[in-house]
């Protein structure tokens, strides 16, 4: 065996990472390091199926625990890496103990913002929500009769309202923003969800800033909006976004912006070390940009594991995304970011599709309940098609009859 991969950070990028490595015949030592202490999981279902009780703990596993013995990874799970020596190729784990590397692969993700300590950032009852940890707590708080305070109406705070009313909770939303989604999508989009939401029995307040909150107790809270509104709530969740994990690419003098800044392989500012997955800030299209999705964090691993084991790579995603609310399936291809036109496709009164356009090329959609817009839209996004936005526009013209231009034709 030759050759040593420490791979820090034990959510999908690292995991994929890892096994990839194995998949293309990488020979040597590969340790996964991994703050939190549950074997490797998903976390996408947590926010949907989990919450609601429908999956267990195992279901979500990201690859069975047998594997990594027979893939010949070493996982070290509940293990802090405190710091990064690139003089001597060592990471020191938060025990005292080092671990020698000839590669490492910084898949640190990101953390959920918290509210400021007067708005209740530490109080009890407040939840942030992104790991296993923080659902069960949740799903001790979200019952029956109870009510909720969801704070950001991005996709974490919209999936964590729908569950909470289907399990019969009291629901109020509130968004600071004169929307909700206002980072990810649409208008068109937002009034969609919005319009759900509503019809759910969500009470949703936008352009709503929270102001102050009691520090609460363990039966609630009592939270007040600038404009002197007061909502209580047995609990509260708050999405307001996340930071990137970038405090040990700080701490070892890589170039970090809003990320940790990788070139078209993953590599950082030093070559002997990657990034991967939403902690990692990259090209797309010439923009700077962050993806915090599955698809990005196994692709963009994957090509890290192929670059390390020698071959030439340039990661070109083609994201894509989904959100599950209620019954309804939204499903997003593409990257919307600096659209100037959006095309809605009405395709029945339960699914809808909104088309992005940069003038006339196309690059993104937003698929709801529309499963063949979603899959004809992440083929042509792939190919570098645009569709004619007229015909989109008519719902009467079927998807496979629609024109389309070759992408770069249409960059002046
Ligand atoms: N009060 C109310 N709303 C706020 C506040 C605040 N103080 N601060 C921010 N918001 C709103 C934003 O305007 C935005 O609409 O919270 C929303 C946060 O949405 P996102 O940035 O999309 O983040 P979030 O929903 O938390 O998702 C975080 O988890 O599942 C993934 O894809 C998701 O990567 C994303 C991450």
């Amino acid at each position: 065996m030759s050759g040593r991969v420490v791979i820090v950070g034990s959510g999908q990028a690292g995991v994929s990472a890892a096994f990839k490595l194995r998949a293309l015949g990488y020979p040597g030592h590969i340790a996964l390091v991994g703050e939190e202490p549950a074997a490797p999981y998903q976390r996408p279902p947590l926010s949907k199926k989990y919450l609601t009780g429908v999956a267990d703990a195992d279901r979500l596993l990201i690859k069975a625990r047998s594997l990594y013995e027979s893939e010949r990874i070493t996982l070290r799970a509940g293990c802090r890496v405190a710091a990064v020596d690139r003089i001597r190729k060592q990471v020191l784990l938060a025990g005292g103990e080092w671990l020698d590397y000839d590669y490492l692969i910084l898949a640190t993700g990101a953390t959920p913002r918290r509210l400021p300590f007067d708005q209740g950032g530490d109080a009890p009852n407040v939840h942030t929500f992104r790991t296993l940890a923080d659902a069960e707590r949740l799903r001790t708080e979200m019952k029956s009769g109870r009510s909720l305070l969801v704070v950001g109406g991005g996709y974490i705070g919209l999936e964590t309202a729908a569950v909470a009313r289907s399990l019969g909770m009291e629901v109020t939303l509130v968004e600071r923003d004169q929307r909700i989604l206002g980072r990810v999508a649409s208008a068109e989009t937002a009034a969609w969800f919005r319009a759900l939401h509503l019809a759910n029995g969500v009470r949703i307040c936008e352009g709503a800033q929270l102001q102050r909150q009691a520090h609460g107790d363990k039966d609630g809270t009592t939270a007040w909006l600038a404009n002197g509104i007061a909502i209580g709530a047995h609990a509260v969740v708050v999405g307001i976004g996340v930071i990137p994990e970038t405090r040990l690419a700080e701490q070892a003098g890589l170039r970090v912006d809003n990320g940790i800044v990788v070139d078209s392989a993953g590599r950082t500012s030093d070559p002997f070390i990657y990034a991967a997955g939403d902690c990692a800030r990259f090209l797309y299209e010439g923009r700077p940009i962050r993806l915090e999705s599955i698809q990005n964090a196994v692709d963009m691993a994957e090509a890290v594991a192929r670059s390390i084991i020698g071959g030439a790579v340039e990661y070109r995603p083609v994201p894509w995304f989904w959100s599950d609310q209620y019954s309804t399936r939204l499903q997003i291809a593409g990257l919307n970011h600096g659209y100037t036109d959006v095309v809605v496709r009405n395709t029945s009164d339960t699914a809808r599709s909104i088309w992005y356009y940069d003038g006339p090329r196309f690059i993104a959609v937003d698929a709801i309940n529309d499963a063949k817009a979603f899959m004809t839209a992440r083929q042509w996004l792939s190919a570098g098609h645009s569709p004619d936005a007229e015909a989109i526009a008519d719902p009467g013209v079927a998807l496979n009859a629609i024109t389309v231009s070759d992408q770069n034709a249409l960059i002046n």
